[in-house]
């Protein structure tokens, strides 16, 4: 497996991306529903910190990512895969990308609408030229509680399919995304 995708198969950067965004967004899940039911307080105040932190190097892995999609080929759908499927996961996979990339930019509205910048473990902060605003930060808030609802979905029926291939149709598909194709 080279580092670049080739007709078959995903190539290891792309592989790494894929996984550790994945992880990354698992993770945004988690403690963005956590903190959203906690009383205002320290506790409350460091997992947004931390979430802001995870979603400031997601931002920066998805960035790569796509940079690196357009860089190169991505595997072609088994041959032998109905239209529809096929249809359905490349919708899939761009109504992912999209939805991801707003996720993130109303998540950097909000902090920044409040005044902040995104902040990177308390190592450094990156600040966004965009003017602090309550009725803005307000709006975002309401965009980014709103916004994780249809993410959440499409990534149960991303993985869905991905179950469905590899269990039921028992093709490649989710072998070139991990171990890799022989
Ligand atoms: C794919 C990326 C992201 C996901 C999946 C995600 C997910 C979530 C979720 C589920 C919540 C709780 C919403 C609720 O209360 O109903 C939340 C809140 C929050 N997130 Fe994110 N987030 C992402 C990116 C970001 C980014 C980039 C930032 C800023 C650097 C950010 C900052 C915040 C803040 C400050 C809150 C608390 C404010 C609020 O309740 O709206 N998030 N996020
Ligand atoms: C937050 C979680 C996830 C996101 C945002 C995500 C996003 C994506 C995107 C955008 C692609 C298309 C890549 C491209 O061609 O540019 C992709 C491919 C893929 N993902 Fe995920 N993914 C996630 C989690 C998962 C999980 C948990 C699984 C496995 C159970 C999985 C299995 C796959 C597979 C097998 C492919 C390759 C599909 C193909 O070759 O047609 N993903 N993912």
């Amino acid at each position: 497996m080279g580092i670049r995708n080739s007709e078959a198969e995903y190539g290891s950067l792309a592989k790494a991306l894929h996984w550790l965004v994945a992880i990354g967004i698992f993770a945004l899940l988690y403690l963005g529903i956590e903190q959203s039911g906690m009383e205002r307080g320290d506790e409350k105040t460091y997992i947004r910190f931390v979430h802001g932190s995870i979603a400031t190097v997601v931002l920066a892995l998805m960035t790569i990512r796509i940079v690196w999609r357009f860089m190169g080929t991505t595997p072609a759908h088994p041959a032998t895969m109905p239209a529809w499927q096929t249809m359905t996961s490349t919708l899939v996979h761009w109504g992912l990308y999209v939805v991801v990339f707003f996720q993130l930019a109303a998540g950097a509205m909000v902090v920044a609408t409040g005044g902040k910048g995104l902040p990177v473990f308390g190592f450094f902060s990156i600040p966004l030229p965009v003017a602090e605003s309550r009725d803005a930060h307000e709006w975002w808030e309401g965009v980014h509680e709103f916004m994780w609802k249809p993410l959440a979905a499409l990534i149960v029926l991303h993985v869905l399919g991905a179950i469905y291939n590899h269990f039921i149709v028992k093709n490649d598909v989710l072998k070139r995304m991990t171990i890799g194709v022989k």
